[in-house]
């Protein structure tokens, strides 16, 4: 066959009784064999069997991926195979459509590694000024989740108005990322393709096979070779490397230690989609039944495997042709699919983070989470005091739809406490600041934040009426009883550890939402149901809303709201024998009551509090007579945003410390008639967690027992993130 350079090959057979031929975009010389290959063994599979519909294949050579993505859109080409960070550009930007994914042996996702050189003496905190060697610009390993990881440590400094790209090529002295030469020069710097002044025969920084540093291969090669310190390439491409020669290099983790490269499950910077497969919109359903039978001839398990194989590219003399050598099989979608369903949401707010779709004005605004309409009112206050960066309110329906906002990049932040904290932690978000309780916060100078050794925390405990008589741990059957809000540690997690009733031991407390509405006969548990709703009255005025809303519209939601649940409502009918809350301002929302007028005349001498062991003492006893303790409160967002939400909150800190007569204090909540808006009251600063892990700042115990009850409580928000096609961790 002559020509193939440049040209298309065009196979007819007398067997295609139809059928659109097929272009697929191939980027190599090699490519453009492998794919020959294909169009040959299509036509000789097809004539020797009766199928029909798929014969003609023609090969498509560009010079980059981002020329395939224009011959794509130009009608020139159909298909091509792309990293999920091109998917997402090729989509969002250029209008095609995701038809299917790769899927490898274990799963669709790959993980982002940094390998070094055995003897050097690099980490993951010192990178900058070294060299290093990326598989693709935009690319999911290669780029966006080892970014994405540097800029949430905060070793990577990004000034908002100036292009990503830009912050790279001064971070590192020289690098090598394929497909950035409109972007920096030192980005292309130590690529070794040849250079052309004529497009089409420049390959030098190209995303093509002719530029030997391309891809997961040649970030290798570049870190192999001694042109770079440091290759981000995906897990997949550890297992090109020789045997014999593992041992001579090391993968770069997290925490700053060096691993062997066999552990990379353990040692990454990160989980995300793996590759796929795009065209046109109009192209999409002819496109998918020619993947469905290439895959069905071709693949592993293909009838016609002798003639070709579509994920092995060994014969050619280069990897990942076409398709990835690793892939197993193709998944093609039956149906078009919302590209944050294909990618996952994590990924995408990833990209969105990193200006992948270039810089907007939503990149300076923190959006923070509002929950209730007296939260808003703080919310607003609080966007009025600061002159630094604007601030924005979005409302939520509670915390765990906070939680579903953030991932879903509708929101950015938001404080929650410890089991909301664990939800959020098992969703991917990551820790910014948490609240601190202690009597005095100490600001280290040189680090330049405040900082703690120990997090304090609150206590959990059960409050009655003084005049409640025979009503103790262990006697509460039938009784009514009042729980703060769904999944709240005070009063949803640590009540069922106890003894509540002779039938309900802490053997019993793995799910505590069937453990209360059994004991009780009826109680508010904002955000449950059933006769966990009975007790509950909804809200008024601006905060109305239906009974056992998850937030402060319900008027029995929180520590505020569990008081009042106690004393009843002034119409004498919904109140409860019990209330499970936290110790800390107890007394003060008991003066709150009379202020209010909701409750008049009661004193903190009318209650006491239940104690695990069946007594009873006074609200001061706290320390001796309560549920257990309560991890503190914890700012958390999505990882690309830890460092901008950082700088944020403590502005937002000083600012109101340096103004300390002003109208707005971040951790009072009283002249908005509730208790703990945004942050608890018995906050004294945020403290800096961001380099904690959630499951350390939660503390091993309350870890482990949320862990347990969540083992045996279904859950929508946890069900909901657990869908994530690549969830970050
Ligand atoms: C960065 O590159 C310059 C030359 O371009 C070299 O002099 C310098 O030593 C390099 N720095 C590091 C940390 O490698
Ligand atoms: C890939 O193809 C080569 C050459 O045909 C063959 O030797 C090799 O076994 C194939 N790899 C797999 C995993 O089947
Ligand atoms: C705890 O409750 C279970 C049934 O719910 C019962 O079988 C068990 O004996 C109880 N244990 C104690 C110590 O009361
Ligand atoms: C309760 O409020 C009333 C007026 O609203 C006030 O006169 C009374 O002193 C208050 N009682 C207490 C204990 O604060
Ligand atoms: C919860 O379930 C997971 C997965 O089945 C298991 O690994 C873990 O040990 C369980 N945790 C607890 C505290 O029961």
């Amino acid at each position: 066959m002559k020509g193939l350079r440049g040209t298309i090959i065009i196979l007819f057979f007398s067997a295609a009784v139809w059928g659109k031929k097929m272009r697929w975009c191939t980027v190599s010389e090699p490519e453009q064999r492998k794919c020959a290959d294909l169009a040959k063994a299509l036509v000789a599979a097809l004539t020797s069997s009766a199928v029909t519909a798929f014969g003609r294949l023609s090969c498509v050579r560009a010079y980059s991926k981002a020329d395939c993505i224009s011959k794509i859109r130009a009608n020139k080409a159909d298909l091509v195979t792309l990293d999920a960070g091109e998917v997402y550009s090729a989509v969002k930007q250029f209008g095609l459509t995701a038809i299917a994914k790769e899927i490898y042996t274990d799963g669709g996702c790959i993980l982002a590694v940094a390998v070094v050189k055995k003897s050097t003496s690099l980490d993951i905190r010192t990178l900058q000024g070294t060299r290093s060697c990326h598989s693709g610009v935009r690319w999911t390993a290669g780029w966006s989740l080892p970014l994405g990881h540097l800029l949430s440590r905060n070793y990577l400094p990004w000034e908002e108005e100036q292009p990503l790209s830009q912050a790279v090529s001064i971070f590192f002295n020289a690098s090598c990322v394929p497909g950035a030469g409109t972007m920096a020069l030192s980005l292309c710097f130590l690529c070794q393709g040849l250079k052309s002044y004529n497009s089409q025969k420049n390959f030098h920084c190209e995303t093509s096979h002719s530029e030997p540093f391309y891809h997961n291969q040649g970030a290798l090669r570049c870190l192999t070779s001694g042109a770079g310190d440091v290759a981000f390439v995906d897990h997949r491409a550890l297992d090109s490397i020789e045997e014999s020669e593992k041992d001579e290099y090391r993968l770069l983790c997290t925490d700053g230690s060096h691993s062997p490269l066999s552990n990379f499950r353990k040692c990454n910077l990160g989980r995300g989609p793996g590759w796929g497969v795009v065209t046109r919109q109009n192209n999409r359903k002819i496109a998918r039944k020619f993947l469905l039978a290439s895959q069905a001839m071709f693949g592993w398990r293909g009838k016609e495997r002798q003639r070709f194989q579509l994920f092995n590219s060994s014969v050619y003399g280069t990897k990942d042709l076409l398709f990835s050598d690793v892939t197993e099989k193709l998944s093609v979608f039956n149906e078009d699919m919302d590209i944050s369903l294909v990618l996952g949401l994590d990924y995408v707010a990833l990209l969105k983070g990193l200006g992948h779709e270039g810089s907007s004005l939503e990149d300076s605004v923190v959006r923070w989470c509002c929950i209730s309409h007296a939260e808003q009112k703080k919310c607003e206050q609080w966007a009025f005091s600061i002159k630094s960066d604007p601030l924005v309110c979005v409302r939520a329906s509670s915390m765990s739809d906070c939680i579903e906002k953030i991932k879903k990049d509708e929101v950015d932040a938001v404080s929650l406490d410890a089991t909301h904290t664990f939800i959020a932690g098992k969703c991917g978000l990551v820790p910014v600041v948490t609240e601190y309780y202690g009597a005095k916060c100490i600001f280290t100078q040189g680090e330049g934040h405040f900082e703690t050794k120990d997090l304090p925390t609150v206590y959990g405990v059960a409050v009655v009426r003084r005049s409640s008589r025979n009503l103790y741990f262990g006697t509460m059957n039938g009784r009514r009883s009042c729980h703060g809000h769904m999944y709240s540690p005070a009063g949803w997690v640590l009540p069922a550890k106890h003894t509540l009733s002779t039938e309900h031991n802490n053997s019993a407390s793995c799910e505590p939402n069937k453990v209360y509405s059994e004991v009780f006969w009826k109680g508010c548990l904002p955000g449950g149901q059933g006769n966990l709703c009975k007790v509950c009255v909804g809200g008024t005025e601006e905060a109305a809303s239906k009974r056992c809303s998850d937030n402060h519209n319900e008027r029995y939601y929180g520590n505020m709201g569990a008081l009042r649940c106690l004393v009843g409502d002034p119409s004498g009918k919904s109140y409860g024998d019990v209330a499970f809350m936290e110790h800390h301002n107890l007394e003060s929302n008991i003066e709150n009551l009379n202020n209010s007028r909701w409750a008049e005349g009661w004193l903190a001498w009318d209650f006491e509090l239940l104690c695990g062991d069946g007594g009873r003492a006074a609200l001061t006893e706290w320390r001796s007579c309560n549920l257990g303790a309560i991890p503190p409160n914890t700012v958390m967002t999505r990882p690309v945003l830890t460092a901008r939400i950082y700088d944020f909150l403590m502005k937002s800190q000083e600012a109101t410390a340096a103004h300390a007569d002003s109208e707005f204090h971040m951790f009072e909540s009283q002249q908005y008639g509730e208790s703990d808006l945004l942050f608890k009251d018995a906050t004294q600063c945020l403290v800096h967690t961001s380099h904690m892990d959630y499951r350390s700042i939660l503390g091993e115990e309350f870890y482990s027992h949320t862990e347990h009850i969540f083992n045996c409580t279904h859950s929508d928000i946890l069900e909901f993130c657990n869908q994530d096609v690549c969830s970050i961790f």
